[in-house]
């Protein structure tokens, strides 16, 4: 194993030409359809998985997420019957998220080098749906803003069966009433999509449901808030 290997999570278990197939899958799914879905264990490995996991469900039980927000700016409220999700938003200070970090690092290169997208930089938070929350159809990103370009989210729950609700509705891009996609919030699962694009909703959650968002960039600093 070589040092890079050894030291990138993404790598650590595959080799680079496997990690190149799977950011080839994104590309084209995001080139093709505007968004995909993909299982990201064999790029991110279980033992990962799990301390993210652990993670958010310890923040969960000691109330260190806050209730999330919509909008931007002065617009920004907290309106519960669009919005219910607690999050925290991640620093890359513990292993588990510096080592997501160099993934999501990986994901922003490997997008760029694809579809010259120019991402610059991403922003990712945990969030927690506790049973009866949700999020009403949205995009993520208002058409022209070129701020968040790429959407991601990635799962982190065992066993998620269909009868603990809390699945992703993605609508197509051509018409907001047509669901193209359901997406389960299992382990590892992740969704992807063009965050200004494709519009999407969460089902209420029956059960707990932890994930990571991410949203890859196009400016190099926030606006002011
Ligand atoms: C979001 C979002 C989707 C999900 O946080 O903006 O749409 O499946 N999340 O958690
Ligand atoms: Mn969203």
């Amino acid at each position: 194993m070589t040092e890079l290997a050894a030291q990138t999570p993404i790598s650590k278990f595959n080799s680079l030409r496997y990690e190149d197939e799977w950011l080839d899958v994104l590309a084209e799914g995001l080139n093709e359809h505007g968004w995909l879905t993909v299982d990201a264990r064999p790029m991110l490995g279980d033992q990962l998985l799990s301390a993210l996991r652990q993670e958010v469900r310890i923040l969960d039980r000691s109330d260190s997420l806050k209730t999330a927000r919509i909008g931007r700016g002065n617009d920004k409220t907290r309106d519960r019957s669009v919005r219910r999700d607690k999050i925290a938003w991640l620093q890359g200070e513990t292993t588990a998220q510096s080592d997501l970090f160099q993934a999501f690092e990986a994901i922003r290169n490997g997008l760029n080098r694809r579809l010259f997208l120019g991402l610059k930089r991403f922003e990712s938070h945990y969030a927690t749906y506790h049973p009866g929350d949700f999020y009403r159809r949205h995009v993520d990103s208002f058409k022209g803003r070129a701020s968040r370009v790429v959407s991601v989210v990635l799962y982190l729950n065992d066993q998620w069966n269909q009868a603990d609700g809390g699945a992703l509705q993605v609508f197509n891009r051509d018409n907001e009433q047509e669901v193209c996609g359901v997406v389960t919030p299992e382990l590892g699962r992740m969704a992807v999509f063009m965050s200004e694009e494709i519009p999407h909703e969460v089902l209420p959650a029956n059960r707990t449901r932890y994930s990571i968002a991410c949203w890859f960039r196009q400016d190099e600093t926030p606006l002011p808030l």
